[in-house]
C-alpha cells in the first residue's frame, strides 16, 4: 500500500517506518524543513529506541522517504495518515487547527480518491470536521473527487514507541464507510496475522476511545498520588500499599506508581481536552478535574518537600541541588510539560543553585528553561552530584538504578537525597549516608541517626 503520514514527529515518524518495515511504501511529509533535512541525510530527531535501525534500514531499501512537498506527498499516496500536534488551548480545549490545514493541503492537491485516517487525538467529531475541511476546498476547485475521514487514534508510548507500533496491545478503527475500515484492516494486517486485534467502530466513538483510555490511565497515576500523600501523613508506606492492592487482578499494577505527576505530549491536554469537551455539553466532569488537579499539586510535592526540609536548616536559598533526570518519563528525550520544568522553576524562584542532568533530554531541556547563572549543565550524575547539598531524582532513567553512591554521597557537600520516583530502599539509602525523602514512605534521616 502507497502512505503517506503527514507530521513526522514523534508519533509520525515511528508510524511511517513502523509501516514502511512491514512492507509498506511511505512518504513522511513535515512542514519543518530542518527536521526533513536531518531526516534525509540520515539524522534521526527524536530519542526513541529502535528507531533509528528501522528508519535507516526501510530508507536504504526504498520504502521510506521524507519530503516537505505536499504536491509530491499526496499524489504518492492513497492512504494519508494524519499525526499532526493537537496542543491545549487556553481555556483547555483542543486546538486542531494543524488538522484543518492539512486537511485543506491534502483537499488541494489530490486528484483521486484517498483515505484520510486521522491518528492525531482529536475531540468527538473531528472526523466529521476534516470531512468538511476536505469538501470545502474541493468545491473551490470546483472538483468532485472521493474520499473518506477515518479515525484510528494511536496508542503508542514514547519510550517503548516501536514496539508498541510493531506489536500493538489493539488497533482502534472508526470508520463509517465499511469499506474504507477494509482497507485500514489491510494496511495493518501484517501486525495481525496470528491474532486479529482490530477493533472496529463509528468514528465518534474511536475519537473518544482515546481519551477515555488516556484519562484512565492518567485516573490511576493521580489516584496513587494521593494515596501516597495519605500514607505519608500517617506512617504507612506507599510501596508496600501499592502491592498490597496492585496483587488485585481487578486492580492490577500498571500505571500505579506514585511520583511527581505525569508529563508528556499526551495526558496534561488530553485530560484537559476531555473535561472542555465534557463542559461543552453541559456536563461538570468532576472525576476528570480532580485528575487534573491532583496532578498539579503533585508537580509541586517534590520542591515543597525540598523546601520544608531546608527551612529547618537555614533555608534552600543559596543551596545546590543536583537533578537527575529532566524528561517527563525515561527513554525519551520529550520535555512537553515535564514535572522536571514545574521543579527547576519553583526551586530557581527560591534562589537554590541547580546542577542538570539528563541522558538525552538535555538539548531540549536547554531550549525551554531560562537561560540562568543559577543553572549548571552537568555530564552525568556523578558531576551533577559535585559539591551539592541535595540530590532530587526526577526521571527513572536505569542508569541511575545502582549507581554507587559511596564516591557520590562522598563528593556532596550535603547528604539530601530527594527521590521523585521511589527507586531505592528507604533504609538502605539512610545506611549509605543519605537523609532519604521519597513519595508517600516514612522519611529515613541519618544526619539525626
Ligand atoms: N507523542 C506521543 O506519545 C503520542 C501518543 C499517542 C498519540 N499522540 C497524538 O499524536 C499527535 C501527534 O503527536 P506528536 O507527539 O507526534 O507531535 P509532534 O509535535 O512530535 O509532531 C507533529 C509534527 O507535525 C508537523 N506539522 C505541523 N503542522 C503541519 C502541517 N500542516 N503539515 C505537515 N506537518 C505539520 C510538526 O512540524 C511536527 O513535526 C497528537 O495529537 C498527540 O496527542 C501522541
Amino acid at each position: 500500500m502507497r502512505i503517506l503520514i503527514v507530521g513526522t514527529g514523534y508519533v509520525g515518524l515511528v508510524t511511517g517506518a513502523c509501516f514502511a518495515e512491514m512492507g509498506h511504501t511511505v512518504t513522511c511529509l513535515d512542514i519543518d524543513e530542518e527536521k526533513i533535512s536531518k531526516l534525509l541525510n540520515g539524522v534521526i530527531p527524536i530519542y526513541e529506541p529502535g528507531l533509528e535501525e528501522i528508519v535507516k534500514r526501510n530508507i536504504s531499501q526504498k520504502r521510506l522517504r521524507f519530503t516537505t512537498d505536499y504536491n509530491l506527498g499526496v499524489s504518492s499516496a492513497d492512504v494519508c495518515f494524519l499525526a499532526l500536534p493537537t496542543p491545549s488551548r487556553d481555556d483547555g480545549s483542543c486546538n486542531i487547527e494543524y488538522i484543518e490545514t492539512a486537511a485543506r493541503q491534502i483537499a488541494k492537491h489530490m486528484t483521486g480518491y484517498k483515505i484520510i485516517v486521522n491518528k492525531s487525538t482529536v475531540p468527538v467529531g473531528t472526523a466529521a470536521r476534516v470531512a468538511q475541511c476536505v469538501r470545502e476546498e474541493l468545491k473551490k476547485r470546483e472538483e468532485e473527487i472521493p474520499f473518506d475521514v477515518v479515525s484510528n487514534p494511536e496508542f503508542l508510548k514514547e519510550g517503548a514507541a516501536v514496539q508498541d507500533c510493531l506489536k500493538p496491545d489493539r488497533i482502534i478503527i472508526g470508520a463509517d464507510n465499511r469499506a474504507a475500515a477494509e482497507v485500514l484492516r489491510e494496511i495493518y494486517s501484517a501486525y495481525i496475522i496470528n491474532h486479529d486485534k482490530i477493533i472496529l467502530m463509528d468514528t465518534l466513538s474511536a475519537e473518544m476511545t482515546k481519551y477515555a483510555a488516556n484519562a484512565m490511565l492518567a485516573a490511576r497515576i493521580s489516584f496513587m498520588n494521593e494515596i501516597a500523600e495519605i500514607c505519608k501523613q500517617v506512617g504507612a508506606n506507599v510501596n508496600e500499599v501499592r502491592k498490597g492492592i496492585g496483587s488485585d487482578t481487578r486492580i492490577g499494577y500498571s500505571f500505579f506508581y506514585p511520583g511527581v505527576g505525569y508529563g508528556g505530549s499526551c495526558f496534561p491536554k488530553d485530560i484537559r481536552a476531555l473535561i472542555s469537551t465534557a463542559q461543552q455539553t453541559g456536563l461538570q466532569p468532576l472525576m476528570l478535574q480532580a485528575i487534573d488537579d491532583v496532578n498539579n499539586r503533585q508537580k509541586k510535592l517534590l520542591s515543597q518537600t525540598i523546601s520544608r526540609y531546608f527551612d529547618e536548616r537555614g533555608g534552600v536559598n543559596g543551596r545546590t541541588i543536583a537533578v537527575w533526570g529532566l524528561s517527563f518519563k525515561p527513554d525519551t528525550d520529550d520535555m512537553r510539560e515535564a514535572p522536571s520544568l514545574t521543579f527547576v522553576e519553583d526551586l530557581l524562584r527560591q534562589g537554590a543553585r541547580l546542577r542538570l542532568f539528563d541522558p538525552v533530554s538535555m538539548p531540549n531541556a536547554k531550549k525551554i528553561l531560562p537561560n540562568s547563572p543559577q543553572i549548571t549543565w552537568c555530564q552525568d550524575e556523578f558531576d551533577a552530584a559535585s559539591g551539592a547539598d541535595a540530590i532530587a531524582l526526577l526521571t527513572e532513567w536505569k542508569q541511575f538504578r545502582l549507581v554507587d553512591f559511596k564516591p557520590i554521597r562522598t563528593q556532596m557537600k550535603g547528604f539530601a537525597f530527594f527521590d521523585g520516583r521511589n527507586q531505592y530502599r528507604p533504609h538502605d539509602m539512610k545506611i549509605k549516608g543519605f537523609d532519604y525523602i521519597s513519595i508517600g514512605v516514612p522519611d529515613q534521616i541519618a544526619s539525626t541517626a
